[in-house]
């Protein structure tokens, strides 16, 4: 996915590539602005799929837009709409309530990314531990060269060039003291390059493969029993969707994730359970090559995509996360996050983005 964001200039005349290059965020080139105050150029969202305003149409007027059906799931009668030509894609408008999206903004950041679970930060730093918790404590990670012995096993630790490294959070005083002798990386820094974090079964991006060699724990009880109930809709009649792995993508200011397939699981009836957190954002549903022209919708807080059967060949991205106060959609996460230590995780997904999707693999 992250490997295949690379675009060539042959890929740059597919209709999937021209339709992210539309809704990238782009800002005006005006010499007027400082630096500081850039201006987003505008873009023309008419053709974006709503399906927050499909619901409360069809509600209340009991009408739907061409191509869109809608049906019900579960217990509770979740509406479901799909798309007439996209057999498998689903998507549920609102499925997770606000209790349950703060919870999972809060399992994404303080937990997902803990060792074992490996995150885009392991291939430098090695497993570190309690980033974000570091970040709002103001933090540094130092690196001390060539002390083995004074290793931690808790923090992070490497090879390269056959030296050994050892990285740990320290305070940012304490670094400053041991002057030039240690480098150092704010953790705030870190928590903003953080782009992704795997659950259950480890994903290793350079194979594009699941290596499962590697150390990991369980998918937690509580998201495998979520996204069982939310996956029934989409899953061969008389089977259970079975949880196997999770990717979490992270997404601040102009990140983006390019059009890509999700094929390294061995059977694809069973869908891809993918929920938003945070920012508002455009996802791309394209056809089976980049040359057909994807179909645009908003992604909200809240909101769950399914895909399988035919679904799964689609390929698919995320061109732009609106992190500005008037498009993010998430004044209802400010209210119920506004109160004592859940600040720090509110002044994150103020202007971010987080993506959980999870997988059966075998
Ligand atoms: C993905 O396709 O892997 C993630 C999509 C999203 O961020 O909604």
């Amino acid at each position: 996915m992250y490997g295949s964001d690379k675009v060539s200039d042959e890929a740059d005349r597919t209709a999937f590539r021209r339709a992210e290059k539309k809704y990238k965020l782009y800002y005006k080139q005006d010499s007027k602005f400082s630096k500081k105050k850039k201006q987003p150029k505008q873009v023309d969202l008419s053709d974006v799929l709503d399906f927050k305003s499909a619901l409360e149409d069809y509600i209340n007027k009991g009408v739907l837009p061409q191509g869109i059906r809608v049906t019900k799931c579960g217990l509770d009668d979740t509406q479901v709409f799909y798309l007439e030509n996209h057999p498998g894609f689903y998507f549920i408008p609102g499925a997770l309530g606000l209790e349950e999206q703060c919870k999972w903004i809060k399992e994404s950041l303080a937990n997902f990314p803990q060792p074992p679970n490996r995150t885009n930060h392991n291939a430098i730093y090695g497993p570190i531990s309690n980033l974000f918790d570091a970040a709002k404590e103001n933090m540094v990670l130092v690196r001390e060269d060539n002390q083995p012995d004074s290793h931690d096993p808790a923090s992070g630790s490497c090879i390269s060039n056959g030296e050994f490294h050892s990285w740990k959070f320290v305070d940012e005083d304490f670094a400053k003291a041991k002057g030039k002798t240690w480098k150092t990386v704010p953790a705030s820094v870190l928590l903003r390059k953080l782009r992704w974090s795997t659950l259950g079964l480890q994903f290793d991006w350079s194979k594009r493969n699941y290596d499962i060699s590697l150390p990991h724990n369980k998918i937690p009880d509580a998201l495998c029993q979520l996204v069982k109930r939310l996956a029934a809709i989409a899953m061969p009649v008389g089977e259970e969707f079975s949880p196997e792995a999770a990717i979490v993508n992270y997404f601040g200011l102009g990140d983006t994730l390019g059009g890509h397939l999700d094929d390294m699981e061995r059977d694809w009836s069973k869908p891809i359970v993918s929920m938003s957190l945070g920012c508002k954002a455009i996802f791309l549903l394209g056809g089976k090559s980049r040359e057909e022209p994807p179909q645009a919708m908003f992604l909200r807080s809240g909101d769950v995509v399914l895909m399988a059967g035919e679904a799964r060949e689609c390929f698919h991205g995320v061109p732009r996360v609106f992190t500005d106060e008037e498009n993010a959609e998430i004044g209802p996460l400010e209210s119920a996050l506004s109160h004592g230590s859940d600040s720090s995780f509110l002044e994150y997904i103020k202007t971010s983005r987080i993506n959980i999707n999870i997988r059966q693999v075998f």
